[in-house]
């Protein structure tokens, strides 16, 4: 194996040197094929470091790249020591590390333990009842009437243990028995052989649902999908177990990002905060509630002013306090701009998009593809979606609607919209690979590609590079304080960050039509300077905002 750099090639992990990264989320099978066989790889990763480089990213979050037999992409480990041959080797990724590292790039894994894969080695041995993987998962006799998350009931029988498995997420998803010392033992040491080789911390998946209420008991009849939600979300020895994890990650000053469906900003502050804490920052999931119910496949009419609500609660939750974790996408939900922009509208509502986040108070990600504004696919019928989630939310949710709108249900809510391959050329393919692509390829690559909107100025890649440039070189724009101004305004969005003698104003209007502004106090009187604005010649002084238009302004106090 390559000598491993990975530990000296970034020495420096001072504490807290996550906020001032910018991540870019990778979701492998669908980024860059560098071995033409039409699946995302880590061969690629290594070619297009320098293009994020190039973005302004110093950070890269990996989606999962373990063995998996890809129930869930990935989402379902049955190794987590090693990469999974689709995606290359370990030696492959010790490369991709030390590259990332020497252009100053920090890497991130994603930590699965609330689960393996019905695959993985201690599954095989606990359904044979072979110590000492005898109670590594959640046996019972007889299920209780929880619901998985993904699909049907969250128990299946095994035959050959003559038992039922609980599994929260797909019936190929068995939960661990965290509350097992030697499964909690086990998850010590996957971080330590990571951080070993010199990776900068984990994104922990789901991990606010591994400890389960003692004694399991029923959840909500009638209730589809997360009827037991209370018995397994912040349970009751969550904290407990994640400081044992947390003093792994605390001798490395590795990071940690807890991810947990359903966070509300009042529980994420047990993981950030006082003698629970046990992650740097908590993924939020309010602000991606402003067009649906639970989920996106309740879909509603986007609604600004839930928005808002939602993002000013957990800045000024978290304000001095502790960091926010900043986005709009990832491989979990459609894409933004079909969502909260228009696609009428992409340029302008995918730049105005890419502001109204950029700024705020906590460490950005962006997901691949959402820096060339991809959007929505729409496939003909349900067999051709792949997603295990679009799948069951498709069989068990609304399934007296008909047909056509259940479709068009799957098709504004898919998971899949975030993962078809990333469009880098107008070219065969997209130019994500050489070879047959594994997904399909969104058919509108031919105008939002990389290449194409390289060398435009007013790109949205261009103007995702421009705000990214900005974001860092403003101690203001880091560390300022965070206000809101008119939050029940049904079009603009406008906050301030405050630092010193700096003071900067973001404007957003999500309207597709020309909007009037007044100016808030202070600004309406001040100096204004305009740093930053989405369309070309924008003169600052207009009040007059068109459609999606976006600008930044700084006033200096005297
Ligand atoms: C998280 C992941 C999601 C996965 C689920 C089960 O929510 O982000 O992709 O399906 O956990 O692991
Ligand atoms: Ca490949």
């Amino acid at each position: 194996m390559e000598e491993n750099q990975g530990r000296q090639g970034l020495k420096s992990r001072r504490k807290g040197w996550f906020k001032e990264t910018v991540f870019y989320q990778i979701w492998i099978r669908s980024f860059a094929d560098g071995n033409g066989d039409g699946i995302g790889d880590l061969y690629g990763v290594y070619d297009k470091l320098e293009y994020l480089h190039d973005l302004g990213i110093d950070g890269i979050w990996f989606s999962p790249i373990y063995p998996s037999p890809n129930a869930d992409f990935g989402y379902d480990i049955s190794d987590y020591r090693n990469i999974h041959p689709d995606y290359g080797t370990l030696e492959q990724f010790l490369k991709v590390l030390n590259k990332a590292h020497s252009l100053g790039i920090r890497v991130l894994m994603d930590l699965v333990v609330n689960h393996t894969s019905d695959e993985h080695m201690w599954f095989q041995m606990s359904r044979r009842r072979i110590a000492p993987y005898t109670d590594y998962y959640i046996w019972r006799d007889e299920p209780n009437n929880w619901d998985s998350l993904f699909e049907g009931k969250a128990w299946e029988y095994d035959e050959l243990r003559g038992q039922y498995y609980l599994h929260l997420f797909s019936k190929k998803q068995p939960d661990l028995n965290m509350d097992n010392p030697k499964v909690r033992q086990e998850v010590r040491e996957i971080m330590r052989f990571w951080l070993d080789m010199g990776v900068d911390g984990f994104r922990e998946d789901v991990i606010t649902f591994i400890s389960k209420r003692e004694g399991l008991p029923d959840g909500l009849p009638f209730v589809p999908a997360a009827n037991a939600i209370m018995h397994y979300k912040d349970g009751p020895h969550v904290h407990e177990y994640l400081r044992e994890f947390r003093r792994i990650a605390e001798e490395y000053n590795a990071v940690q990002i807890g991810e947990g469906p359903m966070t509300t900003v009042q529980s994420a502050m047990q993981y950030l905060t006082g003698d629970t804490k046990s992650m740097d920052m908590m993924i939020s999931f309010d602000h991606m509630l402003a067009d649906c119910i639970y989920t996106e496949y309740l879909h509603l009419p986007f609604s600004l002013v839930r928005f808002k609500r939602a993002v000013s609660r957990w800045q000024t939750t978290l304000a001095g306090k502790s960091w926010n974790v900043l986005y709009l996408e990832n491989h979990d939900h459609p894409r933004i701009i079909s969502r909260y922009g228009s696609e009428d509208y992409w340029r302008e509502s995918g730049t105005m998009l890419a502001m109204c986040y950029l700024f705020l108070q906590g460490t950005p990600f962006v997901y691949q593809g959402q820096e060339i504004g991809m959007t929505n696919i729409r496939l003909d019928s349900i067999a051709d979606y792949i997603d295990v989630q679009s799948k069951g939310n498709y069989e068990r949710l609304l399934t007296f609607e008909p047909e056509e709108k259940r479709l068009h249900r799957v098709h504004v809510s898919s998971r899949d919209s975030a993962r078809t391959p990333v469009q880098w050329t107008a070219g065969k393919n997209a130019g994500f690979t050489t070879g047959e692509p594994w997904f399909v390829i969104n058919p509108n690559y031919t105008h939002i590609n990389v290449a194409a909107e390289q060398d435009d100025p007013w790109s949205i890649l261009s103007f995702y590079k421009k705000c990214i440039a900005l974001r860092k070189r403003s101690k203001t724009l880091l560390y300022g304080s965070y206000r809101e101004f008119y939050p029940n305004d049904p079009h603009f969005y406008i906050y301030e960050r405050v630092h010193d003698k700096t003071r900067y104003l973001i404007v957003c209007s999500f309207s597709e039509h020309e909007q009037v502004l007044t100016m808030p106090e202070p600004y309406c009187s001040g100096k204004l300077q305009l740093v930053l604005a989405n369309y070309p010649g924008t003169n600052g002084a207009l009040p007059t905002f068109r459609p999606y238009e976006a600008r930044v302004y700084r006033m200096r106090k005297t």
